[in-house]
């Protein structure tokens, strides 16, 4: 064998952020290199997305991951012993034909995302690579350090559905350097549960660390985050903003929303002026999933109003989905793609995906999920791909916090010069009123 062939694959059960099994993968090549990655997963999942194998039954809630482990042990393991790992493609493509089915469903889409992770991993590991610059070899990309989203209040399905939206994130484009979106993120967090604890609102945090939003509304969490921006000693709209993930398909269905908190339903339009408002009213310069992954009329509605002043990610729309990226770029719905590898399945399906809409002239987010590890694959994917946003939750957990500080170490290897800045957002009001823009 030669020394970059692989040699074993192993799987195993390991257990994510909020307790629940999931999938590593182990990859040994011939020369006793390794490569090593874990399966996310997520909570407010899009109906076209990967499947995750679970076993079922009453133990474990029925999350065991047995079938998937048995899966990588068995028929991946055969079908990949042999191949060169720096095939990252060929890998993939054994796996997809291993499983034709349109979500994984058969091998499960949490085995295929730690063995396709594991792969890369074990190509950066024999090319004796950090796992970003074989990212941006394989692929022929200027690696940069991504402009950070970092969620300040939970919400949605992440939260109990205490308030309908998901994420309230921060964005600083405003800021010179990584480390200054760092200061300055952990001072508007830090502002934020300070105000909440002066009104009696603490009560703890949210599915991916942010604050519980014990609000009264969704503008209730908007206020207080301009609040807390205050507090920050910032001016809101200013070198921070605000980014939404509305994660619409949680409450709206067949082009009807239901407001949880207001105990109100808006038709899709009343959706699309009531988002308007906030728009207006709030500095928001990026929002995700604004209308349900099925309302696609809405979506491209929304991004003819709204897509030359704000950032609009698809994210359960577009299940970061080649083909669905593309039929929504030639709708006219949505600017911008949330990429999450194990939402496909496979590195070269994700970032076929990005190279789609790159294409097209859209943005792209890399993306974690709600149920993390201390796996920091995304944060070599951002920065090898120059994808320029990453969005890992909030500002707290070693889950999340591995994310950021491995942003950190990369940038020591890359120079504080291959930090984006705002760049991402060139084409929202915030750069246009603050005439910064850089691209
Ligand atoms: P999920 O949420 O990982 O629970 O799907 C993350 C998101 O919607 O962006
Ligand atoms: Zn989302």
């Amino acid at each position: 064998m030669n020394d970059t062939q692989i040699a074993g694959i192993k799987g195993r059960r390991v257990w994510d952020s909020r307790g629940n099994p999931t999938v590593e993968a182990e990859i040994t090549l011939a020369s006793g290199a390794q490569g090593r990655a874990i399966a996310p997963a997520g909570a407010s999942r899009g109906t076209r997305e990967a499947t995750d194998l679970r076993d079922g039954g009453s133990s474990l809630c029925g999350k065991g991951v047995a079938k998937a482990v048995a899966n990588i042990d068995g028929p991946i393991a055969r079908a990949l012993i042999g191949r060169d790992v720096l095939d990252q493609s060929g890998a993939d493509a054994a796996l997809c034909a291993l499983d034709p089915s349109p979500s994984k469903a058969v091998l499960g889409g949490n085995a295929t995302v730690a063995v396709s992770l594991a792969v890369l991993h074990a190509a950066a590991a024999a090319a004796r690579e950090p796992l970003w610059r074989r990212v941006a070899s394989a692929y022929g990309r200027q690696p940069s350090i991504p402009l950070p989203e970092i969620q300040i209040f939970g919400g949605g399905a992440h939260a109990g559905r205490r308030v309908d939206v998901q994420d309230f994130m921060i964005m600083v484009p405003g800021a010179s350097s990584f480390e200054e979106v760092m200061e300055i993120t952990n001072a508007v967090y830090f502002a934020a549960g300070d105000l909440m604890a002066s009104r009696g609102r603490l009560a703890g945090v949210a599915d991916e660390g942010g604050w519980w939003p014990a609000f009264d509304s969704n503008e209730e969490a908007l206020e207080t985050l301009c609040e807390a921006i205050v507090k920050a000693g910032e001016t809101p709209g200013d070198r921070v903003v605000i980014s939404l993930d509305v994660a619409a398909s949680e409450f709206g269905r067949g082009g009807r929303y239901k407001l949880a908190l207001e105990n109100r339903e808006l038709d899709s339009g009343e959706m699309i002026d009531q988002l308007g408002r906030w728009l207006d009213t709030y500095p928001i310069a990026s929002i995700e999933d604004p209308l349900a992954e099925d309302d696609i009329e809405g979506m491209a509605a929304f991004t003819t109003r709204f897509g030359g002043r704000v950032q609009i990610v698809g994210d359960d729309y577009l299940v970061t989905n080649a083909a669905l990226v593309r039929d929504a770029a030639s709708n006219g719905a949505c600017n911008a793609v949330l990429i999450k590898v194990n939402q496909v399945g496979t590195v070269t399906e994700a970032v076929e995906t990005y190279l789609t809409a790159e294409r097209a002239g859209w943005r792209s987010v890399v993306s974690a999920r709600s149920g993390e590890t201390e796996d920091v694959s995304i944060s070599h994917l951002a920065i090898g791909l120059g994808a320029g946003q990453l969005k890992v939750g909030s500002f707290t957990r070693s889950e999340r916090m591995a994310k950021w500080n491995e942003c950190i170490r990369i940038q020591e290897q890359l120079g504080a010069s291959a930090f984006v800045a705002g760049a991402p957002l060139h084409n929202t009001w915030w750069s246009k009123k603050n005439d910064r823009t850089t691209v």
